[in-house]
C-alpha cells in the first residue's frame, strides 16, 4: 500500500543562475556524481516501495526531462501540471490519483532536490512514519534540529513525549521572518520541517476538505476523470481554479493532527548557493570549485562555470560566480537572498 510522490515542479530560483526555467536545479547533477537530484531521490525510495509506485509531479514543460532521467516509469507515473501552483495543487492532484487506485495507500511525499547523507536512517525514519499512518489518521512530517535562523523552513514546535518517537505537533510556523526564528532557534522548542510528508490517502484528503475545501471540491469534482483519458483534461480545467498556495501555509500551519518524527540524516535543502557551499568539499583556501579555473588570492568562494570555459579570478572573497547558459552571476554570498530580485529584473531583461 505504500507510494512515494516526488515533487519536481520548482524552478529553484533562489540557485539562479544555475537552476533556470529551462533547466531546474533537480534535473542537473549538482555534486558531480553523475546523478541528477531528481535521479538520487528517485533511488532513495527502493527500500520503501516499488518503483512503479512511485509518481513524479512536475510542469509539463519537464516531463520529458523526468522520463529521461527516469526511464523506469510509465507516463501514468508522471503527473503533469499545467501551470505551477505550488505545493498544494500538486499535492492534491497525487494524492487524489493514488487514493483512486488504492483507497487504503500510504503516501510518502518528498521534494525532488534535497540532499540526504545518511540513507539508512533516513528509510528507517520513513518505515516508522509509515507504521504510525497505517494505523492513524495523522499528518506527520519529518524535523531535523536546526542550526542557524534560517527563514526559508518552517518551524515546528511540538510535545516532547520522551517515550515516543512521534511527537505531537504545538505550532507549525512557516517561513517566520527572521526575529521570530531566532527567537524559535533561542528556545531550543523547535525543530525545521523537512517538508517531506507522510500520510494515508484518506488523511491528507480530509485535510484538504477541511483546510482547502474550495481545492477538495476541485478535485472531488473530476474525481471520475482521474486515471482516464479525461485526466489531462480536467487537471488542466482543475488548476485553472487552484490556488497558488504552499502545503505548509495551506494544510500544515493550520491541522491539527500533525505529529513530527525528528531526524538525524544528514539531511539539507539544497535551495541556495550558501547551502551548496556548506556541503561541498573545499580547498584548502575555502573555494567551492567547479568546471575550469585559475584561483589567485581567492578565499571562501563558489566558482561554479561551465567545464569548457576557463576562469581566472584575481582578490575576491565571500563571493559567488555562477555562469550557466549564457547569464553569468557574480554576487556576494552574504547576499544571495537579492538573488530573486536579480531573476526578476533579468527576466524583465528578455
Ligand atoms: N510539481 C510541483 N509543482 N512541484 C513544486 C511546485 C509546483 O508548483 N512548487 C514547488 N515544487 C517542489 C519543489 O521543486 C521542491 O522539490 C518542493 O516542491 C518544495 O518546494 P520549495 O519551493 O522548495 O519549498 P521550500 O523549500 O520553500 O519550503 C518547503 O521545504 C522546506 C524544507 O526544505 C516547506 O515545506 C518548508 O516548511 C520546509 O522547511
Ligand atoms: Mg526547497
Amino acid at each position: 500500500n505504500t507510494y512515494v510522490v516526488i515533487m519536481a515542479g520548482g524552478i529553484g530560483s533562489r540557485f539562479w543562475p544555475f537552476s533556470r526555467v529551462s533547466h531546474p536545479k533537480q534535473f542537473h547533477d549538482v555534486f558531480g556524481t553523475g546523478e541528477s537530484l531528481l535521479q538520487t531521490t528517485f533511488k532513495r525510495f527502493k527500500d520503501i516501495c516499488p518503483p512503479q509506485n512511485v509518481y513524479v509531479v512536475t510542469h509539463k514543460d519537464y516531463a520529458s526531462l523526468v522520463r529521461e532521467h527516469l526511464p523506469e516509469l510509465s507516463d501514468n507515473q508522471i503527473l503533469q501540471e499545467p501551470i505551477g501552483r505550488n505545493t498544494a495543487p500538486c499535492i492534491a492532484y497525487a494524492c487524489y490519483k493514488i487514493e483512486k487506485q488504492n483507497p487504503n495507500a500510504n503516501i510518502v511525499v518528498a521534494p525532488a532536490d534535497h540532499v540526504i547523507l545518511r540513507e539508512e536512517a533516513f528509510t528507517n525514519c520513513l518505515k516508522e512514519a509509515l507504521q504510525a499512518t497505517s494505523e492513524r489518521d495523522i499528518l506527520v512530517t519529518l524535523g531535523i534540529k536546526p542550526s542557524r535562523p534560517d527563514t526559508n523552513y518552517g518551524y515546528i514546535q511540538f510535545i516532547d513525549d520522551e517515550q515516543n518517537t512521534l511527537k505531537k505537533v504545538k505550532t507549525f510556523t512557516e517561513k517566520p521572518n527572521l526575529e521570530i526564528a531566532q527567537m524559535f532557534l533561542d528556545s531550543g522548542e523547535f525543530v525545521w520541517n523537512a517538508g517531506i510528508f507522510i500520510w494515508n490517502a484518506k488523511a491528507i484528503i480530509k485535510a484538504f476538505k477541511a483546510y482547502l475545501s474550495d481545492m477538495a471540491d476541485t478535485f472531488e469534482e473530476g474525481h471520475s476523470a482521474l486515471n482516464s483519458t479525461e485526466e489531462e483534461n480536467f487537471i488542466s480545467r482543475a488548476y485553472s481554479h487552484c490556488r497558488n498556495i504552499s502545503i505548509d501555509y495551506g494544510v500544515m500551519e493550520k491541522a491539527d493532527n500533525v505529529f513530527v518524527i525528528l531526524g538525524d540524516f544528514g539531511w539539507s535543502d539544497l535551495g541556495t548557493w550558501n547551502s551548496l557551499y556548506s556541503l561541498s568539499e573545499k580547498t584548502a583556501e575555502g573555494n567551492v570549485i567547479d568546471g575550469n579555473t585559475l584561483l589567485y588570492d581567492v578565499h571562501n568562494c563558489i566558482v561554479k562555470t561551465p567545464a569548457n570555459q576557463l576562469v581566472v579570478v584575481q582578490g575576491l572573497q565571500d563571493y559567488i560566480v555562477a555562469e550557466y547558459d549564457n547569464v553569468l552571476m557574480i554576487c556576494r554570498r552574504e547576499d544571495e537572498h537579492k538573488i530573486k530580485d536579480f531573476v526578476a529584473d533579468a527576466k524583465a531583461i528578455k
